[in-house]
């Protein structure tokens, strides 16, 4: 949806802008062509292994360190990535929530329901508990509740006695444990199933609710004055939280407009890009 975040975001020469979520830099990249001259975008990310690559690669197409910073971090740290390159506020903040191509088309990361790997799903690697921890320590009761909040999966209550305090090696031996578990279910529905399981343990073993309420919160007091922000999601869970923080920002004075509805992928960009067809668009502009 790089047209529809560019008509929102408005990029002009010299402004500053924030890319929470810095991936390939494909968003980036656009952002940076048109805030220069006299602009500056700083990117974030989480990932330390494909963090270096993106930096390496907007380098070597021409972006120094005067125009583009990268920044091995959540996006809930914004705060110390402005004071560290002494930048009162933003002019535009860009997120785009959840994993990246690179990261679900490699294996060792263990996002894939498709190729095989360690189950692992952490952002950054360097910190917290691998999915295969977390579903070896958990109990039934507490996965049932992960499942539905994290990915309003209706088999729950039938899943998580398989699942819970279980040693699962790879993300392949998970995948088909939940197909096995639900042998009524339709090949769709059963592949429905594995992706919302995988979603909901990456979004536990990241943390990934709580880092976006906090980003949310920041959002007002680091936007300039009239400066727009846009945030991609890619499921109901992140959705109703960027819809809210949104409306009761504009309702607390901090947002002059909003949007209405959220914008959603042409057919031709869901067609060419099937993991486009979930992404939901909401916008918000900061009062002047
Ligand atoms: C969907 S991709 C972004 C793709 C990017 N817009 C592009 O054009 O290439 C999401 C990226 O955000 C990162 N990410 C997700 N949650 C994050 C968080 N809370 N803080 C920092 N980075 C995060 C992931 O590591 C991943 O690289």
């Amino acid at each position: 949806m790089v047209a529809e975040i560019l008509t929102v975001l408005a990029p002009q020469p010299g402004e500053i802008a924030v890319d929470g979520t810095l991936g390939y830099g494909g968003h980036a990249q656009e952002i940076l062509a048109r805030i220069l001259p006299g602009g500056k975008l700083l990117g974030l990310d989480a990932d330390p292994v494909e963090l270096p690559k993106t930096e390496s690669r907007l380098r070597a197409l021409g972006f120094s360190a005067e125009i583009f910073a990268a920044h091995r971090t959540n996006f809930a740290g914004l705060p110390q990535v402005l004071a560290a390159q002494q930048i009162p506020g933003a002019d535009m903040i860009l997120a785009d929530l959840g994993v990246s191509s690179m990261q679900i088309d490699d294996p060792t990361r263990g996002f894939s329901v498709k190729l095989d790997g360690p189950l692992d799903m952490r952002m950054n690697p360097q910190r917290g508990q691998p999915a295969s921890s977390l579903l070896q320590k958990i109990d039934p009761e507490a996965l049932v509740k992960l499942l539905v909040a994290n990915a309003d999966e209706p088999n729950a209550a039938h899943l998580a006695p398989a699942l819970a305090g279980k040693a699962f090696t790879s993300t392949l031996h998970l995948a088909s444990t939940i197909r096995t578990t639900l042998p009524r279910l339709s090949k769709d529905d059963s592949e429905g199933t594995v992706r919302r399981v995988f979603q909901a343990l990456r979004i536990a073993v990241n943390d990934e609710f709580s880092a976006l309420d906090t980003f949310l919160r920041l959002i007002p007091e680091h936007l300039k004055p009239g400066g727009r922000v846009a945030i991609l999601t890619f499921h109901s869970g992140e959705d109703r939280r960027v819809k809210k923080a949104f409306a009761s920002g504009q309702q607390a004075g901090a947002y002059a407009r909003i949007s209405d509805e959220v914008i959603r992928p042409t057919p031709a960009e869901q067609h060419s890009n099937p993991r486009s067809a979930s992404a939901k668009l909401r916008w918000a502009i900061r009062v002047k």
